[in-house]
């Protein structure tokens, strides 16, 4: 895993001892109810398992970068289904959103997809009750593709989404890499 610097972040592949925070942070419900494939309450043991099939290179694993702010793990960005149905995800702890921390790492972590991988396009999802991601997303140059529903295992039901797709050539770069 490449370690990817940007002005305020670096990006690196997760470590056992991210364990705690990992469980801390994403174990707030206000995280894990964005996301599609995280259980409420998370514990130890998901993480653990959560680790284990991140960046193992084998077909379908996700490539997962830590996002570290200088002393420890503040949130996560994931590649999932590479190389062929490539797609992104996300989240940060509670309190580091708004900051314009996403915008950051997300844009770095495509750069370096584009950059080192035979990828053209890519998609990502989010619920439509969450404006913050949706800004995040177009805000990289992904635009709307489809409708449908994310499925919530924190909430035990699916949300209305928005699936968009994401070029190669309409990456905005927010950061150099
Ligand atoms: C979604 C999430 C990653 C955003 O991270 P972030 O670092 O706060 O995002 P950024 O600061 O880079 O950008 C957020 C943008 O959305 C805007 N925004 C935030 N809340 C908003 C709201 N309720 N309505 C409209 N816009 C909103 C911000 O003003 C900002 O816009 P700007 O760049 O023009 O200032 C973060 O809130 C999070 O981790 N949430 C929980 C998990 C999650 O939702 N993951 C994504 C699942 S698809």
């Amino acid at each position: 895993m490449p370690v990817i610097q940007t002005e305020r972040l670096t990006l690196r592949a997760p470590h056992e001892s991210d364990l705690e925070r990992i469980v801390d942070l994403i174990g707030d419900y206000e995280v894990s109810k964005m996301l599609a494939l995280v259980p409420h309450p998370y514990t130890r043991e998901h993480g653990i398992d959560w680790l284990s099939q991140a960046n193992t290179g084998k077909p379908g694993c996700e490539t997962v970068f830590a996002l570290d702010a200088g002393d420890s793990l503040i949130g996560c960005v994931s590649l999932g289904k590479l190389p062929n149905d490539p797609t992104l995800g996300y989240w940060l702890g509670r309190p580091y959103w708004g900051r314009g921390y996403m915008s950051e790492a997300a844009g770095a972590a495509l750069a370096w997809l584009f950059a080192n991988h035979p990828v053209d396009e890519l998609t990502s999802q989010a619920m439509d009750e969450n404006p913050a991601s949706l800004k995040v997303l177009r805000k990289l140059g992904f635009s709307d593709d489809s409708k449908g529903t994310c499925e919530s295992l924190a909430r035990g039901e699916g949300r209305p989404s928005t699936v968009l797709r994401l070029k190669r050539d309409t990456l905005i770069k927010t950061v150099t890499v």
